[in-house]
Parts: C-alpha cells; sequence; structure tokens
C-alpha cells in the first residue's frame, strides 16, 4: 500500500475515487489497443502477459478470454477490489494491488512472454522513472518477448493544457490528473538497448467532445542486455 504523501500514493487516492464514483469509467468493453496488441500476441504466440495498470480490468478480461494467463499490478485499491472480485475463482490470473515498478523489481528475470498496459505511461511518472520501468521491464521478458503499450501522445487535444509540471507533463487538475504526454522521441529516449522498437503508430481514439491521440508501441526483447544509457532528453 503506497504512503499517500507519494505520488503513487496520489494515484491510488486519485484513481481510487475515479472507480468509486463510477466503477465503469473507461466503459464496460475492452480498449482500442487491446486488439491491435492481441494481433501481435497471438502471432508470437505468447501465453503469459504482466499488465501494468489494469484499472478495473477491462483488458485483463479480454486477455483472459483469448487465453492468456495475466499477472496485474494496479495501484489504485478501489481498481484493484473490483478486479479481485469480477476475477474471483477465474484460472489464469494473479492480481496485485502495489505500485508497478516496486512490482517490477519483485519479478524473476526472463519471466513473461509480454508486457502490456494501455494507458499507463501516461501516469505522473519522471523520466528516471520511466527509464527505471523500461530496465525492468527488458529484464522480465523472455528473449523474444514484447513490451506492447499505449501512451497518449504530444498531438493529444489536452497537450499543453494545464500547469506544466516538467517536460511534457501537464497536471488537469481540478478537470483530471497529471500525465506525461509521448512522442517517438520520449519512446527511443526511455528504451533500454535490449528492447528494439518494431511497431509505432499513432492513432485517434473516443468520439464526440472527447478524441484523443495516442501511440501503439510494440517492443521486442533481443538477445542483447545492456547498461548502456538511452539517448538523452531534456
Ligand atoms: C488511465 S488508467 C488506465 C487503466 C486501464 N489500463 C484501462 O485501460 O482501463 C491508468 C491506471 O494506472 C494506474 N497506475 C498509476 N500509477 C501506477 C503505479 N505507479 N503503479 C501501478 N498502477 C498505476 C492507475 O491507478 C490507473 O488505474
Amino acid at each position: 500500500m503506497p504512503a499517500r504523501n507519494t505520488r503513487a500514493g496520489y494515484q491510488d487516492a486519485f484513481w481510487s475515487s475515479q472507480y468509486s464514483t463510477d466503477p465503469e469509467f473507461f466503459g464496460r468493453v475492452e480498449s482500442p489497443f487491446s486488439h491491435w496488441a492481441m494481433r501481435l500476441m497471438k502471432r508470437d504466440g505468447v501465453s503469459s502477459a504482466l499488465e501494468l495498470g489494469f484499472g478495473y480490468g477491462r483488458d485483463t478480461g479480454y486477455l483472459l478470454a483469448s487465453g492468456i494467463s495475466v499477472t496485474g499490478v494496479e495501484v489504485s485499491s478501489r481498481g484493484y477490489e473490483l478486479a479481485a472480485e469480477r476475477f474471483r475463482g477465474v484460472p489464469g490470473v494473479r492480481l496485485h494491488h502495489s505500485d508497478a515498478l516496486s512490482f517490477l523489481r519483485s519479478m524473476a528475470g526472463a519471466s513473461m512472454d509480454a508486457v502490456y498496459s494501455n494507458l499507463f505511461f501516461n501516469m505522473h511518472f519522471t523520466r528516471a522513472e520511466h527509464r527505471a520501468l523500461m530496465l525492468e521491464i527488458e529484464r522480465v521478458l523472455s528473449e523474444g518477448g514484447l513490451n506492447l503499450f499505449s501512451a497518449r501522445s504530444t498531438n493529444d487535444p489536452w497537450y499543453g493544457k494545464g500547469r506544466q509540471v516538467g517536460p511534457g507533463t501537464f497536471d488537469h487538475s481540478p478537470q483530471g490528473t497529471t500525465m506525461v504526454y509521448f512522442s517517438a522521441r520520449l519512446v527511443k529516449g526511455i528504451t533500454p538497448p535490449g528492447l528494439k522498437t518494431i511497431l509505432l503508430e499513432e492513432r485517434t481514439e473516443g468520439e464526440g467532445d472527447f478524441p484523443i491521440s495516442v501511440l501503439y508501441v510494440c517492443q521486442k526483447r533481443s538477445a542483447v542486455r545492456g547498461n548502456a544509457v538511452p539517448t538523452p532528453l531534456p
């Protein structure tokens, strides 16, 4: 359980409040990104995935229904409770209430076919935290494993709105939370040498008054394990 005065504690409080008000805050069905990612996971024969920031489990259910066993980690206590209730007794799923980086650090190396996350990397992480997350993802993936993630991009209508609190990072309170917006350059700058970006596409999601621009990224774990420092970013 993260301490309240940490950023993980703030995330827990913010998202638990959203999910308490609306237990289907992002809708009932799986995300558009999950379908894009599933095509790639099927192609590569993925059978186990770690899901970072699963929310209340809308994509978790889709991964499970597609025959992939899921280890999930979520910092929101309310999100975790909703998902734990939904998947009680369902085989092939293990859920954890924790900060993602701490959880990744507790995992065995080369233990996952894929790491999956939808709109998780946009959360309020510093560049150093993004790099630390990526290094851990590189470590827990088996050779040839996939890191699949989506993140709102610098072309998103919300980019530049609110109060800037870091590079490409805007505090949207009171309407929303703080978010980091992604570009191809940022992806490159936080990616360690053992992960190779094999696909990077930009998509528009949502409709009407709330369209969002999202980068869809697929990276593959190569045989190279490196400590080399990724490209410097501001
Ligand atoms: C934009 S929501 C997306 C939720 C889910 N992936 C979905 O698409 O329905 C981001 C999620 O990341 C979680 N999160 C934020 N920081 C986290 C952290 N440090 N560790 C684990 N989860 C985190 C939030 O609690 C929230 O549920």
